[in-house]
């Protein structure tokens, strides 16, 4: 198991992390690469293949700042990790309205993610960081009211290829291309301060 952590930036410029293309998971290496892609030619590698399609990932949460978000790899997907304030965790409570599931029954997530944060710790959202539409990689955009995402935005994430919307929970809204939220993967908690992902104690 490799600590992979990533530091997120919201409004990021690099589009080059906002276009994460599902075509592209086959290009990373999904444990012990630390926000660096391995060459295409590695994925074809049977062994490596096969370990990083089963490998759990652990990731210290203890450095993650309230309203801050951090980027792991699983899998060779992005991963977000978000520590939620009180005041994001009341915004998704807003965003009840205009969510197209909002008590996420689409099997999006574990069971024990069927609520409304989406996570075991209502602080801690666990998210793949790929668009439930065409596979891009949304924007971290927690910003309340944000200019270019309108007056009643609560923060969330934002998929720039064809403006699909997720709260701070990744329920996608109505009427946007994507058609669910977006996936939690199976975690657990090692401790209070370690996560791990990609197993949990439902499949231990
Ligand atoms: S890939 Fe995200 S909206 Fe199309």
């Amino acid at each position: 198991m490799t600590d992979v952590v990533i530091p997120e930036v919201a409004q990021s410029a690099d589009t080059s992390r906002r276009k994460f293309l599902v075509g592209a998971t086959a290009a990373l290496s999904a444990v012990g690469a630390v926000g660096v892609a391995t060459p295409f030619v590695s994925s074809w590698n049977p062994s490596a293949k096969a370990k990083a399609a089963g490998a759990p990932v652990k990731v210290d949460i203890s450095k993650i700042l309230p309203g801050e978000q951090i980027r792991a790899e699983w899998r060779g997907k992005p991963v977000f990790v978000l520590r939620r304030t009180p005041e994001m965790l009341e915004a998704i409570k807003a965003t009840n309205g205009v969510v197209a599931d909002p008590n996420s029954e689409e099997p999006q997530q574990p069971t024990y993610a069927t609520n409304e944060a989406r996570s075991i710790n209502p602080e801690i959202a666990v998210l793949v960081g790929i668009c439930t539409h065409l596979g891009c990689s949304p924007q971290f955009r927690p910003e309340v009211g944000a200019a270019d995402l309108g007056d009643d935005w609560q923060g969330g994430y934002f998929c720039p290829c064809h403006g699909s919307k997720f709260d701070l929970a990744g329920r996608v809204y109505k009427a946007v291309p994507a058609p669910t939220n977006l996936l939690v993967p199976p975690h657990t908690y090692e401790s209070d301060n370690v996560l791990i992902i990609g197993v949990d104690e439902e499949n231990a």
